[in-house]
């Protein structure tokens, strides 16, 4: 018998496969059972009937529950009324595990019969129901279009350490460990050791799990997220600011090529607004974001960082992603250059997503005159010593890069339109939970 998967079920028109999975769901009208099978590469529609299964096998048919797995065999129909386009007369059956009473219903989250901290406490379940599982297959491909774009740059791929000695984006947020007696942190950012690899490679990126001890329970924040970083060699904020506009209009881009169907037909999302995702992207200084804001009637204090709500009031006049540039110094990194032309604020940028979402993008021009990066890291009481190897950077041969990071979910929430960052992500490590 031909095994198949559900996906590629087409190139098996008129013949019999056999296929695997678990059932989605189940009608009967007495001697046929119309069955909806799962097999995590698709959905299929199975018509089996007693009149030709037999009476022992469509009994066992019958005992199936929501979520048993099973085998079935069958003959492969075209269907145009069929949600995939096909359908499976089944001949045969074959029960492999009849499943508990499951505790989620097909259609799971988003269905109002579960909690949110239901579904999150049943998180190992709810990923194969259709909402959860269109926002994860885009996830997959997300990552797939990022390492890409910068692949298909010359960038090199530089990993960079998990376990590291000191803090690159402030110590409030640091995770500590131990490390056989002394002590190390979770990495926060792997940008110092991008700076040193840039020094070696010119165009570098790493990609990989990053570690915020943050104490919000926001739906912007997780604890564990991943962050795709690249850094260039004599690049300038400007610079930078080009390569983060191209990288997002072809990351969304192919999104929008390869997966309109889950988008608009499993999470509802507007894609007309997906699609103005194009150049340019408004550019805006902080100083003048802040007078959007006062104008808007907003309380915010100049020289503070923007809260979430003044990134979503600072969205709605944009149709599209738009950078915000040159923060004050004090709110930003020790690493960041200064403005030449006012050296309190800072070559720094934010990249905003429109619709409500805000940052998702940071990132800037590094500074790179070694007396000015001892000051700065005694400032913000950061240990020297651990920072020696970063300011040989400036030692020998220092030059001027830039580079910036971007949260694979923050940007995976606002592409597939949803509401908590904790979707996108298979296992979300938040503040109140480690498990499952
Ligand atoms: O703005 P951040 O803190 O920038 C840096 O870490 C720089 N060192 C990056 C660089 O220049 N190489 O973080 C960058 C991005 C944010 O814009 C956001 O998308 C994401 O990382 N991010 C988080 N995502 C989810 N949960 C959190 N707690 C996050 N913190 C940051
Ligand atoms: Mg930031």
């Amino acid at each position: 018998m031909q095994p198949a998967e559900i996906s590629g079920i087409g190139q098996y028109t008129g013949q019999e496969v056999l296929l695997k999975g678990w059932l989605e769901n189940m009608r009967s009208s007495g001697k046929i059972l119309f069955i909806q099978m799962r097999d995590g590469t698709g959905l299929i529609q199975c018509i089996v009937e007693k009149s030709v299964l037999g009476d022992e096998l469509f009994e066992q048919a019958k005992m199936l529950t929501q979520e048993s797995s099973f085998e079935i065999t069958g003959t492969v129909r075209e269907d145009a009324r069929a949600p995939g386009g096909y359908e499976l007369g089944a001949t045969g059956i074959k029960v492999i595990q009849v499943a508990e009473p499951y505790p989620i219903t097909h259609t799971g989250i988003g269905d109002r019969e579960h909690s949110d901290s239901f579904l999150m406490d049943h998180r190992h379940l709810a990923l194969r129901v259709p909402r959860q599982n269109a926002i994860l297959r885009i996830r997959a491909s997300l990552i797939r279009y990022i390492r890409d774009f910068f692949d298909n740059r010359g960038f090199i791929l530089c990993d960079t350490p998990i376990f590291t000695p000191s803090a690159c984006e402030g110590t409030t947020t640091l995770f500590e460990t131990e490390y056989f007696g002394d002590k190390a942190y979770l990495t926060q950012s792997g940008q110092l050791y991008n700076e040193a690899t840039a020094a070696a490679f010119r165009k570098v990126y790493c990609f990989g799990p990053t570690f915020r001890a943050e104490k919000s329970k926001t739906r912007r924040h997780l604890i564990e997220f991943w962050m795709v970083e690249p850094e260039v060699a004599f690049a300038l904020l400007d610079d930078i600011m080009q390569l983060a506009e191209d990288f997002i209009v072809e990351i969304v881009g192919r999104t929008l090529e390869d997966h309109r169907d889950l988008l608009t037909g499993v999470l509802e999302r507007d894609i007309a607004s997906l699609e103005k995702v194009q150049s340019p992207f408004p550019r805006v200084s902080y100083m003048e974001a802040a007078a959007i804001l006062k104008k808007k009637g907003i309380d915010f204090e100049v020289g503070g960082d923007f809260g979430a709500k003044d990134e979503t009031v600072l969205t709605e006049d944009f149709d599209r992603p738009f950078f915000v540039h040159r923060f004050p110094a004090a709110i930003k990194a020790f690493y960041m250059e200064p403005d030449p032309v006012d050296p309190t604020l800072s070559l720094s940028v934010d990249l905003l997503a429109n619709e409500g979402y805000g940052e998702i993008i940071g990132g800037g021009q590094r500074a790179y005159d070694l007396d000015f990066l001892k000051k700065r890291i005694a400032e913000h009481g950061l240990p020297e010593k651990a920072f020696d190897w970063y300011l040989d950077l400036r030692r020998y041969g220092g030059f001027p890069h830039s580079g910036f990071g971007l949260g694979v979910e923050r940007t995976l929430t606002w592409i597939c339109g949803i509401n908590h960052v904790r979707d996108t992500i298979p296992f979300p490590r938040l503040l109140n939970r480690l498990s499952p």
